[in-house]
This record gives structure tokens, sequence and C-alpha cells, in this order.
């Protein structure tokens, strides 16, 4: 089997760089730059990873530069780039600025290593401060960058080529055809697929296993679907008990359809547990967003108690799986909320003893976002599910706001939107969650309403932008899409409301509407969540509420843009909503985050 060789100079951006030349069809092996000679032997090509440092400081990792005859080709990259020329005879110093982020590239000769771009300005994603400015003998540039004359390069003959840049980030933009280039210069064989992957997994999982049992929690996310899925594809239904707890906040007949399609895919053994009743009577009352939080974790933690002590988790038969993906591991990736519930999760006794004896397995953990979806589907989970936008642990229940009654002040002023476009503001009296230089805020939304006239995006933009800025009681902005009774706003109220069956039922019904309607709305793939939020806001007296349109753009929830969607479709979207009983105005979330959260709790 070809396997390339990833050596490893500490960039975040490693596993990256392998998964993406995986996904080329190459397998990759992540390893040391201190790894002997001989071992390298044993690999196709050799590809040299960024790293933090600067290969001039003292101490700056470094490899057996042995590794230059031993004929393979080589790419290096970031750091692997300036080691390689630097180790080869050119000169590395530091740069006049640096180059940090997006940066213009400029392809000038694309006759092998850049073979598959045309010649002429593209874009890369750089990240360093030293630059290389003199090339050892036998190399030549193949493109530069305005600060960079020798931001690519390659010694043909010698089968060596380095850029500067990160070609594995998708900001690269043709950075996927320069790996593309390199992998036919290496002449690999193009070998790792998915099934290939999936069959390695599964031997490792029985290797881990053994005779052992696998408890599992499964949350209706992706990862931990996922995860479980190729569990049991390795030991069988028997052996797992993945366990799925049914709050009663999860999306319309969600737990049902999971084990349906679970079911379709020749993996039957997912258990729900439902579990509503008791987090129904837990949250009577609860208002505030934390509390409802608290009580949420308290009561998963009870169910869960429950579960493992009726199986008896003993640390000598069970492991616990986990749906942990790459990105939970470093830094940079994950939400930073992501894992609340999953902490509160693993609190329990029976749980904690498996994990502070290592008893756990984690099947997806060297695994991207894409990958896992990859291994989804090849498993044969439904598309619409593995395609599926992250969801909060604590679900409908904190997008379905609850109130004693108006709180802050309710004050309306005209409002000057770009282009003379006036419109009227609502500061409504009620709160909701927003994010301003790293602190929690508990804000009053302002509502614009245009009096059935759509300004555009881009007013709005702005508008929510200077809006949120200027009026410090608030920290989001909403559009009036849709009212039931009448043209604009003449009065706000807010309703005396607790978390019900029904008020739940109402928001599973709209949320249902939004994901059905979703392909339609989204066609371009831009919309990284959508959340769906119900609150007591009662316009001009019906005595019903108010349904918000969240959708968002984001790489990782970590900061996010509101998506202006096609206007028109939103429009119908909120008329088939203002159908649903107890609804009778349609709100659209015009808030970046920060000011505002994602999520209004
Ligand atoms: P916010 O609202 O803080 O959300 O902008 C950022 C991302 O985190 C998700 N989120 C949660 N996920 N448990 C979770 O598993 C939680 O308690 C939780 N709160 C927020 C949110 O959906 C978004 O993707």
């Amino acid at each position: 089997m070809d396997k390339i060789a990833v050596l490893d100079f500490g960039s975040q951006l490693t596993h990256l760089l392998a998964n993406r030349i995986r996904r080329l069809g190459v397998y990759t092996e992540i390893l040391e730059p201190e790894t002997p000679i001989e071992e390298l032997r044993k690999y196709k090509a050799l590809v040299l990873s960024g790293g933090p440092a600067s290969v001039n400081a003292p101490g700056a990792p470094t490899a057996d530069p042995a590794l230059f005859d031993l004929g393979l080709p080589i790419l290096g990259v970031c750091y692997g780039h300036q080691w390689i020329l630097k180790m080869l005879g050119g000169t590395v110093a530091k740069g006049q600025i640096g180059e940090y982020g997006l940066t213009p590239f400029e392809v000038l000769k694309n006759d092998a290593l850049l073979k598959y771009l045309p010649l002429g300005p593209t874009t890369v994603y750089a990240s360093h401060f030293d630059t290389v400015t003199a090339l050892p003998e036998g190399f030549e540039a193949v493109g530069r960058t305005a600060d960079d004359p020798l931001a690519a390069t390659q010694n043909l003959s010698r089968k060596i080529f380095t850029l500067q840049f990160h070609p594995e980030v998708t900001h690269s933009v043709l950075g996927l055809d320069m790996l593309k280039g390199f992998l036919d210069l290496a002449g690999v064989k193009r070998e790792w697929s998915m099934q290939a992957f999936l069959k390695q997994a599964e031997e490792e999982i029985r290797a881990q296993v053994q005779d052992r049992n696998v408890f599992m929690l499964v949350s209706g996310g992706v990862d931990s679907t996922v995860a479980f899925a190729l569990l049991e594809r390795a030991l069988g239904p028997d052996r797992v008990y993945a366990l799925c707890v049914d709050t009663g906040f999860m999306r319309k007949n969600e737990a049902k359809n999971m084990q349906e399609f679970l079911k379709d895919a020749g993996i039957p053994g997912l258990h729900v547990e439902d579990a509503s009743d008791e987090f129904f009577t837990a949250l009577a009352g609860a208002v505030e967003p934390e509390q409802k939080r608290k009580i949420i974790g308290d009561t998963f933690l009870r169910v869960q108690a429950r579960v493992a002590q009726k199986l008896n988790l003993d640390p000598d038969h069970w492991l616990l799986g986990q749906g942990t993906i790459y990105p939970d591991t470093i830094e940079s990736g994950g939400t930073k909320h992501a894992d609340k519930i999953k902490t509160h999760h693993n609190r329990v006794p029976e749980i904690q003893a498996l994990i502070e004896a290592g008893k756990i397995i984690e099947p997806v953990k060297e695994l991207y976002k894409d990958e896992v979806r990859a291994v989804g589907r090849e498993l044969g989970l439904a598309p619409e599910f593995v395609e599926r936008h992250p969801f909060p642990g604590p679900g409908l229940a904190v997008r379905c706001l609850c109130a004693e009654g108006p709180v802050g002040e309710s004050i309306e002023f005209d409002y000057s939107l770009l282009g003379d476009f006036s419109a009227k503001a609502h500061l409504l009296p009620l709160k909701s969650v927003g994010v301003q230089g790293d602190e929690r805020t508990y804000r009053q939304p302002i509502l614009l309403d245009g009096n059935g006239r759509f300004p555009g995006w881009p007013a709005l933009t702005v508008g929510s932008v200077a809006l949120t800025n200027a009026e410090k009681r608030s920290n989001r902005v909403l559009w009036l899409f849709a009212l039931k009774n009448g043209e604009s706003v003449k009065t706000v109220d807010v309703l005396k409301t607790t978390l019900t069956r029904d008020r739940i039922a109402t928001l599973q019904e709209a949320d249902d509407l939004v994901n059905h309607a979703l392909k339609d709305l989204d066609p371009k793939n831009e919309v990284w969540q959508f959340p769906v939020v119900l609150v007591p806001v009662d316009l001009n007296q019906t005595g019903e509420e108010a349904i918000i349109l969240r959708p968002i753009s984001s790489e990782n929830g970590m900061t996010a843009n509101f998506t202006a969607l096609d206007p028109a479709k939103l429009q119908k979207l909120a008329a088939d909503i203002l159908k649903i009983p107890g609804i009778s105005s349609v709100l659209f979330d015009l808030t970046n985050k920060p000011p505002a959260t994602i999520e209004w709790e």
C-alpha cells in the first residue's frame, strides 16, 4: 500500500493537511520529524508540515537532512518550506511585514506542482513572519505573493516542492489542486477510500473492545450517531447499548425518526428513554435561561444514573463510547458550549468510573466533520441526517422563551435606515442573551417595523449594527416579516408563559416548516444553523406569540453572521408559519454574533 508520511513540525493544521491528502485518495501517517531515516524509507513521499517556530531560532524543530538523500518526492508547507530551503542552502530571514490570512497569490509557472492552476492570480491562506530570501541551487519560484517572490518553489529533477502558505485550508481557493499536483508528481497510488477506512476502523474497534460491551449516549447529533453506528456495525447490536434520552425538547418526531433511519441502515439497537414528563415537571415555572439549563442538566443526570445503574456498568465489562471528533480535541475547533450537556452527563458516578479507568472508545476521533458525514453516508445513514445542522443539547427548551410578564421599558421611536427608509423601532419588554466583549449580556431586542415595506438586506445590516452599538439596553435587532393582525405594530405585550408541552409542540411545528423549506431557502448551503425560536411577544393583542427565524452562517459557532435569505421565500415561509395556531407574528433576527449569541438563551 502506498503511504505518505506527514512530518509534524507542530502546526495546528497538520491533521487537516493529512486529512486533505487522504480525501484525495492517499493513505497518510503523521510522524514526528525525528523519525529515523530507516523508517521514512517505507513511505512513497514525504510532506513536511507547518509549525509555530522560526527555523532560525535555537532549538527549532528539525529533521534529519539525510531524508533528502532518500530520493523521495517531498512537499514542504510553511515551516516545512522554510526548513527545506534553508537546509539545502537557501536563506531564511525575518520578513518585512509577515503575511497573515487571505493573501493574493500569482501563479508564475504551471508546468509541474501548479499544473492544475491557471497562470495568474488566485488567493491563498498564509500565516508566517519569516520569509525565504534566497533559493538553493536547482530551485525556481513558480508562484509569488506581493511580499514574497519565493512563495512557491520547485526543484523538478529532485522532486522537491515547497509552499510558503497553507494549501490545506479552504481559504486557499485552489489549495487542493496544488496538493493534487504534488500527488501526481509523487506517483502515489490512490488507494484510500471510505470503505477502506471503515474496514480498518471496525478491526480497531474489535481489537480495543475485546469481549466487553459499550455504553453510549446518542444525542441525535451527527457525531455521536455516526460513532454509534460504527460501533454497532463492528460489534453487533447486543454489545452496544446506545441510549437517546428524549427530553421532550427534540425536533418533531425526532427520536422516532432516528430509530427508524438507523434501522433502515441496518442498525437497530438505539434505545430511547422517554423522559419528557420528568423534564416538563422539573422545568415548570422556570424562566431564567441559566436556571433552565441547570435544571435540564440535572434532570439528564438523574435519567442517566437510572440507566447506568440498571446496566451495571462495571469497568471490567464496559467501555464508554463517545462521538468525539478531531476538532473537539484541538483548541481552535469545536464550539464553546458543545460540551456543556456532555460534561453534565459524564459526572454520573458509574460513567465517571469508566472515564477514570480510561475505558473510553472514540471511533471517529481522528476525523473532521466532512469525514464523519462521509462515514455516515457510507454506513447507509440517510443523507438528510448526515447533512443536518448542529443542534444544542438542551434542544428546543432554550428556543422557547418564558416570561413572568414584561421586563424593562417598552419604548417606541422612529429610526432612519440607509436611503432614507424610515422604520418604527420598538424596544421589546423581554430579554435574550448576547455576548459583547467576551461577556454575557441579557438585554432587550429591538424590533424594526417597515410597515410592510422591505428596505433590503444591506440597509438592515447597517441598521442592525448601528442600533446595537448605540442602544445600550439592546443586544439584538429584529425585522418584522409577517403580522396576523394589521399592517404594522400598534401594541406590544409580553405574555406570562412557562415551558409547556403545548408551546413546545407549537415550536416543533414552526421548526419543522423551516426544516422542510430549507433546501429551497438556502440553495447555496450558506446556512450553518437555523434556530427557530418561540417568544411570548404578543403584537396587536391577539393573545398569541411570535416565531423568530434565526438563520446564521458561521465556521464553528464562535462568531456568526445572520444569513440574508431571499425575502420573497421568507415571506412565503412566514405566511405558512402564521397558519400555526398560537402564532401571530414572524420576526427575523438581524443580529450577528457578537453582539447577540446564536441561541436566544
Ligand atoms: P451561542 O448561542 O452561545 O451558541 O452563540 C454557539 C453554538 O453552541 C450551541 N449551543 C449549545 N450546544 N449545549 C450544546 O450542546 C448547550 O447548552 C448549548 N448552547 C448553545 C449553539 O446551538 C451554537 O451552535
